[in-house]
């Protein structure tokens, strides 16, 4: 698809720097400032009464429902999603998950999800739904339209993530939503890897699309957030789930995320740029087998990836074609340039281990080597590789 265009025919450059900020918010400054408030005052208890019955954002209830600073947030994730009339914001990416969720299921519902689905998403159906009688199915992530065979009458809800977040097999999101839809199903989708910019997951079908804004929108490591945006159909439903379990999200993190959402196109670039010269590099190690980055023929799925994304992010796994659990870690300790911790999406560089096989129920990862997981930043890729091959000097003195 080419470049998403917002209404008035801007590019997402120009998006990602215009969107949300309405004058009626933000006043003459160009950062919306931070509203701190619980207690929002009324004039007149006419006006009290009046607060009541307004429930969208724009008008002042109490703090809960959120002030200018969370809305103009929200307001511009929702314009840089073609198709969407809504976003809620939540504390974190596995709340707002898990709010979707809750949002479109009820007891006696089935969920299916993809089997490369992040694992706290996987806790929470088997754990958490399972309590409430929602059944929770998986299914392979390269399924496309078969999915329907899976269907059942219990079927109310597909999660999907694309790609998954160790393994990157890039699903067919438009056949797996077509099917969905033709059965009344709701379709959410874990969009954190390519945000909304290298994915506009609505166009494709999508009902629900999430982002874990911990990541690249915050894009500084620094604040907890998710976001859930969605089309008419869906909008209400989310909206009230979100209030009855009482989500909110702090303006100081939202003015954050603002901050960082200004600068997503310049730094998802840099990602992309970089990650793919670490990534080509890595294809010429012989210590490396398959890398598993979306815009490489190795990643199942990258033909799909080529049909239906605008570009791909920092993130990647490759495989260490002789590694066992000591030699990769011995790898990982040598780096000086990437970090050793979870999470991903900000201007540092890191590197885990990574085992996906614990993961998986419904498919076999039968890749043999030991798997390391890169977030390629914002350094010089020139550094991160001379970093990577002193690590590979320490992982040939383990494996020998
Ligand atoms: C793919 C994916 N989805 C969701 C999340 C959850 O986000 P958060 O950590 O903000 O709860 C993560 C976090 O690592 C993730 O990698």
């Amino acid at each position: 698809m080419s470049d998403n265009q917002d209404p008035s025919g801007n590019k997402p450059a120009t998006q990602a720097v215009t969107s949300g900020r309405h004058k009626k918010w933000t006043g003459a400054v160009v950062n919306p400032p931070v509203w701190r408030a619980s207690t929002h005052l009324y004039d007149s208890v006419a006006d009290l009464r009046g607060g009541l019955s307004a429930n969208e954002d724009g008008h002042f209830f109490y703090g809960r429902r959120g002030s200018p600073t969370q809305w103009s947030l929200a307001a511009a994730l929702t314009e840089m999603e073609p198709g969407a009339a809504g976003t809620m914001l939540y504390p974190s990416g596995v709340s707002a998950i898990a709010c979707a969720m809750l949002a479109v299921l009820k007891p006696g519902d089935e969920i299916l999800l993809t089997d490369n689905s992040y694992d706290p998403s996987r806790s929470y159906a088997d754990a958490f739904l399972k309590r409430m009688g929602i059944t929770a199915r998986y299914y392979d992530p390269m399924i496309g339209a078969d999915i329907q065979s899976l269907f059942t009458e219990q079927t109310k809800a597909i999660l999907l993530e694309n790609p998954g977040s160790l393994t990157f097999e890039v699903q067919d999101v438009p056949a797996i939503c077509s099917a969905a839809k033709q059965a009344g199903i709701a379709t959410l989708l874990d969009n954190t890897w390519a945000t909304s910019r290298f994915f506009p997951a609505l166009h494709y079908g999508v009902d629900i699309s999430i982002v874990a804004a911990t990541k690249y929108i915050v894009g500084h490591s620094d604040v907890m957030m998710g976001a859930a945006t969605t089309h008419d159909k869906y909008w209400t439903r989310l909206r009230r789930t979100a209030q009855q379990l009482g989500q909110v999200v702090s303006p100081d993190d939202a003015y954050l995320a603002a901050r960082g959402l200004r600068t997503l196109e310049v730094r998802l670039k840099q990602h992309e740029k970089s990650a793919l010269a670490v990534a080509q590099w890595l294809k010429t190690r012989p210590e490396v087998g398959k890398v598993l980055h979306p815009a490489l023929s190795d990643c199942p799925g990258h033909d799909i990836w080529k049909r239906d994304f605008n570009g791909s992010s920092g993130l990647f796994s490759f495989e260490l074609t002789k590694g066992n659990e000591q030699s990769r870690a011995a790898f990982i300790d040598a780096l000086a340039l990437f970090g050793i911790g979870y999470s991903w999406g900000g201007y540092e560089s890191l590197a885990l281990p990574v085992d996906p096989g614990k993961h998986r129920t419904a498919t076999d990862w039968t890749m043999k080597g030991a798997l390391v997981r890169l977030h390629i930043g914002l350094e010089d890729p020139d550094d991160l590789i001379a970093d990577l091959a002193k690590g590979f000097e320490q992982f040939s003195i383990a494996s020998s």
